[in-house]
């Protein structure tokens, strides 16, 4: 596996693999990497004759300074297991790397990112939106890979690469768990010993209302989740939103035509670490 720290010679990199015509799979992430990316690094390695990826934690859609200085920075351990997963290039650039000049591009996001982390989280999604339309002009992937745990950042790519007119597949892949049904998340290792015991409830009871769905209306399916949620110690939640899977617009009735399963997104503060969660209804 090759390190790259500087743009021009990843493009170097790049254009040499698609000289000899091969397809390009870009997993973007902020590193503290765990099983979760290794499982998109794996679908990425079977789909495409070479594997980058991008590890950085990128300033601009940080909207609190204290999560970006305390995002985990494990860069060591990142290339190890990278390595292992048989990445063909890690890139790794600096913030003065990637942001030269400041990024002042504000990307029309429309709908998709106008509710839950849009207005949580101003300028999040714009950020994202900066840094991954980095990427992709400097990649020029075939295909880019992204978790469903984000499962509204992947709409709000979409609607970049619409805009951008990227020519790559965006691949969604499941949310992979810890065996007690806990997202994983870069943020898990900031969960003391006592938050860590209870957000396994977050999808415990994400399951519950699915079963608790087919008997009842969206309304009390969405409630359920949040009294049961807010009635455990530690656990504190900030939205919960049962929504379109495509617009992320929030549905009122079960019945309220939408494009394929509805999907409940969560965001549950345990202790000071903000979670988030996302469950499909198929009812
Ligand atoms: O999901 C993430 O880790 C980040 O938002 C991403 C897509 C790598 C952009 O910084």
């Amino acid at each position: 596996m090759e390190i790259i720290r500087s743009v021009s010679e990843l493009k170097e990199k790049v254009a040499h693999l698609k000289a000899d015509g091969r397809t390009v799979g870009l997993v973007p992430t902020m590193g503290a990497l765990h099983a979760g990316h290794i499982s998109l690094v794996d679908r990425a390695r079977r789909e495409n004759d070479a594997v980058v990826v991008s590890v950085f934690v990128n300033p601009t859609q940080f909207n609190n300074a204290k999560d970006l200085q305390t995002y985990p920075r494990t860069e060591e351990a990142d290339c190890a297991l990278l390595r292992e997963a048989g990445v063909d290039i890690a890139f790794i650039p600096t913030v003065e790397e990637m942001y030269p000049t400041e990024d002042t591009r504000v990307f029309d996001l429309g709908e998709v990112a106008a509710v839950m982390e849009g207005p949580m989280r101003p300028g999040h999604f714009n950020g994202v939106a900066q840094v991954v339309s980095k990427l992709f002009s400097f990649v020029s992937p075939d295909r880019a890979y992204f978790g469903e745990k984000d499962f509204q950042q992947i709409a709000v790519i979409r609607r970049m690469v619409e805009l951008e007119k990227f020519p790559v597949e965006i691949v969604d892949c499941p949310i992979k768990r810890e065996d007690d049904g806990l997202a994983m998340s870069s943020r898990n290792v900031r969960l003391t010993p006592e938050n860590r015991a209870v957000a396994p409830l977050i999808y415990k009871t994400l399951k519950k209302s699915v079963e608790w769905a087919r008997d009842h209306s969206l309304e009390d399916t969405r409630r359920l989740v949040v009294d049961e949620l807010n009635a455990c110690p530690g656990l504190e939640v900030e939205y919960y939103e049962i929504v379109d899977p495509l617009t992320m617009q929030p549905l009122a009735e079960w019945s309220t035509p939408h494009n394929g399963c509805a999907r409940g997104c969560v965001t549950c503060y345990c202790g000071d670490v903000r979670l988030i969660d996302n469950i499909k209804y198929e009812r």
